[in-house]
């Protein structure tokens, strides 16, 4: 256990490094390692969550070699079965898109496994999909699974709840046949892996609420450049817009649409954002995005913007707590069955603050009256509770206190050294 603290009274200002987005980063390696040739990758997020999916490739005969801080070379080729089981920590993407892919495989086989947190989390909503496919797995429906590819037969498939992981399992087990593959979305999700595909030269066609795979399966090795991390620029960002006199950038961010929603509610609630050098890179938009304090009011979210911000639900929570009013946030089932009960760590992590709040049924309700009172937060080996009840602090009239800053490695391994780099004062 190693606990950290944040302290409020300072405001933060300047230029925050964020690693490479997270999404992206297991994507261009797993379809790298699928692709003929050697692709460079550049700043890719080296998190502990990604590098359990280098560590997976490595055991799945692919040479992935790092050349330098975020630069990485992958050869694809085609993958041996593991000798031993795939331990995929605490990354539910690197399980559910490799079982995915392995899915695919003909004469591949495998085990995934995972921490504590990840062998609680479902597994039967790539699973169901994928033995309609033709994959045999065995297991329960959660880790440890054992995957059996085969010539993988067509599948229209609706995607509900909205999981971009479960339809990226989809499309990479389709890859290895050529039988029709039809996703529905009722409710868009994030959508990487179609972009990313269609830089691995295998276009995927995405029409109204239907995502098709193309007919050219075969992927060409390319260069990609990943884009700073929105989920994990949401904390400095976040801690810009809640402590006043502060004007936070974060340069070079993924502003994909349906990764963006945190932006939009700050916005709405009274942040000051501002948006500069729209630019495309390796397929998608990206900015220099800069967010100023302002005095937030509270605001009511539909469950129809979630998805565009899944991961951001602990940072809008804790704007909520410092911004004047009642925020109702909808639709947040998903939040049980993330790293931790995200819906019950945020109540009980404002609760200890000070902050009224309550889940009721899959709504969030916070009472925000503009001021926190701080306290001590219990992380639930979660990283974005720790990182957003750390951002909390240094807004509150107190200090916030998490027991545990471990776990903030799974995505953001540098990031007390990112928020004091901006003058927070987090040890
Ligand atoms: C991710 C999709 C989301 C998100 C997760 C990353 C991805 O999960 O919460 O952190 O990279 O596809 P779901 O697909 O379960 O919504």
């Amino acid at each position: 256990m190693s606990s950290l603290t944040s302290q409020p009274g300072r405001p933060v200002a300047g230029i925050a490094a964020i690693p490479g987005d997270k999404s992206c980063s297991h994507r261009a390696l797993i379809l790298a390692a699928m692709a003929e040739g050697t692709s460079a990758i550049t700043d890719l997020g080296e998190s502990e969550d990604v590098l359990a999916t280098v560590t997976a490739l490595h055991a799945f005969g692919i040479a992935a070699v790092r050349d330098g801080e975020g630069q990485w070379r992958v050869t694809g080729g085609p993958w041996q079965t593991p000798a031993n089981p795939i331990d995929c920590g605490n990354s539910a993407t690197t399980a559910r898109l490799l079982i995915g892919a392995v899915a695919g495989m003909p004469g591949v086989r495998a085990t995934f496994t995972g921490d504590a947190s990840l062998s609680r989390r479902p597994m039967k909503r790539v699973a169901e999909p994928l033995r309609r496919m033709g994959a045999t797995l065995a297991g329960g429906d959660t880790l440890p699974l054992t995957v059996e590819g085969a010539v993988p037969g067509g599948i229209e498939y609706p995607n509900v709840p909205a999981s971009a992981q479960v339809k990226s399992a989809i499309l990479l087990a389709g890859l290895g046949g050529s039988a029709p593959v039809r996703i529905i979305e009722p409710m868009p999700s994030r959508h990487h892996s179609e972009i990313m595909l269609g830089q691995f030269g295998c276009p995927v066609t995405v029409a109204r609420d239907e995502v098709t795979l193309g007919a050219e399966r075969r992927l060409r090795a390319c260069d990609i450049a990943i884009a700073a991390d929105p989920s994990a620029a949401a904390f400095p960002l976040l801690a810009a817009a809640i402590v006043p006199g502060s004007d936070v950038t974060v340069e070079g961010m993924l502003v994909n649409p349906l990764r963006t929603g945190l932006y939009e509610a700050l916005e709405e609630m009274g942040a000051r954002i501002g948006l500069a050098n729209e630019r495309i890179v390796s397929g998608e938009i990206i900015a220099d995005v800069t967010v100023g304090h302002g005095t937030l009011r509270g605001i009511t979210l539909a469950a129809s913007r979630i998805p565009a911000m899944i991961d951001e639900i602990p940072a809008l929570a804790v704007a909520a707590a410092m911004a004047d009013g009642e925020t109702l946030i909808e639709g947040l089932a998903e939040l049980r069955v993330k790293e931790s009960d995200r819906l019950g760590a945020i109540v009980a992590g404002l609760v200890a603050c000070g902050v009224t709040a309550l889940a009721d049924g899959d709504s969030l309700r916070i009472f925000g009256r503009g001021r926190c009172r701080g306290g001590h937060v219990l992380a639930q080996g979660d990283h974005r509770i720790a990182m957003a009840f750390l951002t909390l602090g240094l807004a509150s009239e107190g200090p916030v206190t998490i027991d545990d800053g471990t776990c903030i490695a799974t995505s953001f391994p540098g990031f007390v050294d990112t928020m004091r780099e901006i003058g927070a004062d987090i040890a």
